[in-house]
């Protein structure tokens, strides 16, 4: 895998940014897959600026939901699904003809779970899948010891990222669920590129598991190593753990001038 240090989240979000633009110049109806959090912020604003601008059209772009809690109806204000209305689909213009996600208030969950899986897969597989990482190495959803091939499905929630998430409830672990949905390991990895983003020093030692550590279930974003184009973008902080920095710069710094990631 391609490992970019950047100085700073706000160049993270500009080089990744600029990688979905090119995507969209040469395939202006590309699915892109977008993650929640707070690490994908400025990727979100970085293209928003590119299309205000007039650099990329997104006109016919297409948006794929990573993963989802179970229980909250989508207009609640926590669901993922109202969160990239915000973050995502408001601030690039796209409207909800464009967006696809699982449903988290399905009667039946292994039912939707399967539905989305294969829509996924008859819109053509997403092209590029943005991803984050949580601090105990998961994507998406995926928690430790998820397996490597699982597809979309319900999934518990660890109490580690409970309280991790319990910030955007108000500061309240009870509100946050225990239940999700999220595209699995297997499935994750049939996008075309996929490009994980982490930044502060709290996700160090998960990027050095996932890019320096062996491929292991305890760690689902070890499982990138495996995918033939995946990319981690990573600030200085959460490249602090890292032990081929000097090698990873070097190679970025060198690289031809082909897409820069
Ligand atoms: C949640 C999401 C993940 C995301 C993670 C990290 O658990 N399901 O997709 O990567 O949070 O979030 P943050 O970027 O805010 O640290």
């Amino acid at each position: 895998m391609e490992v970019v240090i950047v100085p700073d989240a706000e160049s993270g979000g500009e080089l990744i940014a600029e990688a979905m633009a090119q995507l969209l110049r040469r395939k202006p109806d590309a699915l892109l897959g977008v993650a929640t959090g707070s690490t994908p912020l400025p990727v979100s604003e970085a293209l928003a600026a590119k299309v205000r601008s007039g650099a990329v059209d997104v006109s016919r772009a297409r948006i794929a939901q990573l993963d989802e809690y179970v229980g909250l109806p989508a207009e609640h204000p926590k669901s993922y699904r109202s969160v990239l209305t915000r973050e995502v689909l408001e601030p690039l213009g796209i409207g909800m003809d464009a967006f696809m996600g699982p449903d988290g208030t399905a009667e039946d969950v292994q039912e939707a779970c399967e539905a989305y899986d294969m829509a996924l897969a008859e819109a053509g597989g997403v092209d590029l899948q943005l991803l984050g990482i949580g601090t105990d190495g998961h994507i998406g959803f995926n928690e430790p010891c998820s397996s490597l091939a699982s597809r979309t499905r319900i999934k518990t929630l660890t109490e580690q990222t409970r309280w991790d998430n319990a910030r955007f409830f108000d500061g309240d672990i009870d509100q946050v669920p225990h239940h999700v949905i999220t595209q699995g390991i297997g499935t994750i990895l049939q996008a075309w590129h996929l490009v994980l983003f982490a930044t502060g020093e709290g996700k160090a030692d998960a990027v050095a598991a996932t890019v320096e550590g062996p491929v292991a279930a305890v760690c689902p974003a070890s499982a990138l190593q495996l995918h033939r184009h995946a990319t981690v973008v990573v600030d200085e902080a959460a490249a602090s753990e890292l032990k081929l920095v000097d090698y990873f710069r070097h190679a970025f710094a060198n690289k031809p001038d082909w897409p820069q990631i």
